[in-house]
């Protein structure tokens, strides 16, 4: 037993070697844990360990060494921090920013040209990187130890951060030869662990030398960011742009405390100074050879590193990240192209501060600074008010962006957009763009703070703020007519009953011309009406004519979704159609024959009771009947039998042959309900293999325990 080594922390010293090894273990957990995502041994079991190494050194402090996995965090606040002068330079990278082909073609020529290669040469071999999205980092190690990390600085003079890195998890403060990972102990045990010498398959490999510089990227991972924010907001604390930022911020944190609370990453993507070959230091032929060393001495290098020959792969890389870059957890902002060769990188050499043999391939930024020219406030189908900042055009992600949504007024104090500011404006795959953060310093001088109009914009009518709700609602209703706008424009949308041609101008034209004002309007319209609008073309009053007509013929779903109730999106109209039957019976049904349909809940038959309960809905859906809109109907779907209404279930473990969601949909069809945790309120618990606490709480309290074979007699109505 482990614990028998270490039992008594007082005298006599325990055995240095023993400490050694129950730190190299904590090391290789920490590893697997952090960089390979493969934890062997629980948390807890891990702290046990970590904790068995605190005790021992509390006692002995004199067995303390800085690479020992208790010391990450740790150290006083500094009031600055020191500069360092690199051993060898960081240098940066060339940047293209031309898209596609021409970025990769050029550099791929030039390196030929300089190479002096002919066409006939066969295709260079490169290695093909992400550009991490974060900052630069060296992180120097002596005699296998972490000595010191610095930032890139001006590329000779960094500054030292090494106490805020040693908390970075994936950061290795003790690297060694880790090819042999599976002779690890398994959980409690501590089992002979002979360090590098045991490796047998990692014996190709080079031993981490007296003198290794690692350098790489400090990140932090989206979600990451995304919780660190919120954790910043609830504090009430400010919170940051990017990412990357937030990185920049904990690494140049002069409290290590709080740069221990900021959850950073790190990428490995080259050296710095390194033991000469002549003095023992490790060979390497090609680069891509140094990142799988980098890797297997316990560095965290990238999966998505690949070899790639010529420019043809180039281009094949640029594309297919760009199509990834969304979906990878973490922020780039570009690749990297290198030559593969290290012979061919030294004939290359540099030109000032830049390797010719490497090359930056950017994509197009998705944050750019803009000017807020204006906040307008919309008007949608139900009322709802949306401020909208009016933005100086900027190209982002792709696009030109003119709007950006501030969604509503709690997000827009939070903001705190004011007209005149300048402002990150971000916009990533096809998420609508979004001002991050405004630059404060810029805001010119009595810039005034926005604030929700009282009137509806468009109508005038009171706008309302609910209690509970976050939007300020136009009470207007049909007499506004941006409401009559948007609800024209949703009828007419293809998901619904389809006006082809009848788009934003047109029913701009039509309300504020006065030539039509409500829905059924729309089908009394004739050919002279439309082609004697501005702009109308005789042939485009002709379509819209037809098209009109061809709207006619609809089905029960799509005119139900058209009518633009709250709440009833596409899913439900449906679901009602199938229920009822027919518009009538939809229309007559109480909030409790409503509640029994799937997907319905209390807001919903609420939401559509209010509607049908309005004359002048009604007034609307008879007059569209009159004017010929139509559909088929059908009888209502047979009720199925709900053994299971009004009863609460809850899963645990694995059943033998239904899937989580299976069982769940088998009792909602059948009218139960699923709950997430046991109470007394459960009606049963349906238990399989390895049932947790769940089954301890429903024993103690007496609620009925089923498996998956009673769930189905119940499901079939026995009971
Ligand atoms: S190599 C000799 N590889 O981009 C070349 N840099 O100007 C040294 N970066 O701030 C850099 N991802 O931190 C290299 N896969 C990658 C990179 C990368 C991001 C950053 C680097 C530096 C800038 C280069």
């Amino acid at each position: 037993m482990t614990s028998d080594l270490f039992a008594s922390s007082a005298t006599p010293a325990p055995d240095a070697e023993a400490v050694a090894q129950l730190r190299r273990t904590l090391h290789e957990h920490a590893h697997r844990y952090y960089v390979l995502d493969d934890p062997l041994i629980s948390d807890a079991e891990y702290d046990r360990l970590f904790q068995q190494l605190q005790a021992i050194e509390a006692a002995h402090p004199e067995l303390v060494t800085p690479d020992s996995p208790t010391q990450r965090v740790g150290g006083r606040p500094l009031d600055a921090f020191a500069s360092v002068r690199h051993a060898l330079p960081m240098l940066s990278i060339r940047t293209e920013t031309d898209t596609e082909a021409s970025g990769a073609e050029a550099f791929d020529g030039r390196v030929r040209r300089e190479l002096g290669l002919d066409a006939a040469a066969p295709a260079i071999e490169y290695v093909t990187e992400p550009k991490f999205d974060g900052l630069a980092m060296s992180l120097r190690y002596v005699r296998g130890v972490l000595v010191q990390a610095a930032t890139r600085g001006d590329g000779e003079l960094g500054e030292e951060v090494t106490q805020n890195i040693r908390t970075i998890g994936q950061i290795p403060l003790a690297p060694t030869l880790l090819a042999a990972r599976s002779s690890l102990p398994p959980e409690g045990a501590l089992a002979p662990w002979g360090g590098p010498a045991a490796l047998g398959s990692g014996a190709s490999l080079p031993q981490v030398p007296e003198v290794l510089e690692v350098r790489g990227e400090v990140y932090m991972r989206r979600d990451d960011f995304e919780a660190l924010n919120a954790r910043q907001r609830e504090k009430g604390l400010k919170t940051f742009v990017n990412p990357r930022n937030a990185a920049a911020g904990a690494v140049r944190q002069l409290d290590p405390a709080i740069a221990a609370q900021r959850p950073l990453s790190f990428f490995a993507y080259g050296l710095g100074e390194v033991t000469p070959v002549e003095q023992g230091g490790p060979v390497f032929e090609t680069h891509f050879e140094l990142l799988q060393t980098l890797k297997a001495w316990g560095f965290p290098v990238s999966d998505l590193v690949q070899v790639a020959q010529g420019a043809p792969e180039l281009i094949a890389y640029y594309e297919s990240i760009a199509r990834t870059r969304d979906s990878l957890g973490f922020d780039i902002d570009g690749v990297v192209y290198k030559v593969n060769s290290l012979a061919l990188q030294r004939r290359m050499g540099f030109v000032t501060r830049e390797p010719r043999w490497a090359v930056a391939h950017k994509f197009p930024a998705q944050e750019q600074i803009t000017t807020v020219l204006g906040i307008e406030v919309q008007v949608g189908r139900t009322g709802k008010l949306t401020p909208v900042a009016k933005l100086a055009p900027v190209f982002v992600g792709g696009v030109t962006v003119t709007n950006a949504t501030l969604h509503n007024e709690d997000e827009a104090r939070r903001k705190d957009v004011r007209v005149g500011d300048s402002v990150v404006v971000r916009r990533a795959g096809d998420v609508i763009p979004e001002v991050v953060a405004v630059l404060v310093e810029k805001r010119p001088p009595d810039a005034p703070q926005f604030t929700m109009p009282q009137q509806c914009p468009v109508c005038g009518s009171t706008a309302l703020r609910e209690e509970g709700e976050v939007d300020y609602r136009c009470s207007g209703g049909l007499f506004c007519s941006a409401q009559r706008k948007q609800s024209i424009l949703h009828f007419a949308q293809r998901r619904a009953v389809e006006v082809e041609g009848l788009g934003e101008k047109l029913v701009d034209q039509l309300v504020d011309g006065h030539v039509i004002r409500t829905l059924p309007d729309l089908y009394r319209l004739g050919l002279t009406a439309l082609a004697s609008l501005a702009r109308m073309a005789d042939k485009s009053a002709q379509n819209i004519v037809v098209a009109l007509e061809k709207s006619k013929q609809t089905t029960l779903p799509r005119f139900l979704f058209g009518l633009g109730i709250r709440h009833v999106g596409e899913a439900t109209a449906k679901e009602l159609a199938r229920h009822f039957g027919s518009l009538d019976a939809i229309m007559d049904a109480s909030e409790e024959q409503l509640l029994s349909v799937a997907d319905v809940g209390p807001i919903v038959a609420h939401s559509l009771r209010t509607f049908f309960d309005q004359p002048h809905n009604r007034e609307v859906v008879a007059q569209l009947r009159a004017c010929g809109v139509n559909w088929s109907e059908g009888a209502p779907a047979v009720q199925a039998p709900q053994p299971l209404a009004g009863k609460t279930l809850v899963l645990t473990g694995t059943l033998p042959t239904l899937s989580r969601d299976q069982a769940k949909d088998l009792i909602e069809a059948a009218g139960g309900k699923v709950a997430g945790s046991v109470s007394k309120k459960t009606s049963y618990l349906v238990a399989g293999a390895e049932a947790g606490s769940k089954l301890d709480k429903a024993l103690e309290l007496g609620v009925a325990v089923l498996d998956e074979a009673g769930l189905k007699d119940l499901l079939n109505g026995h009971s």
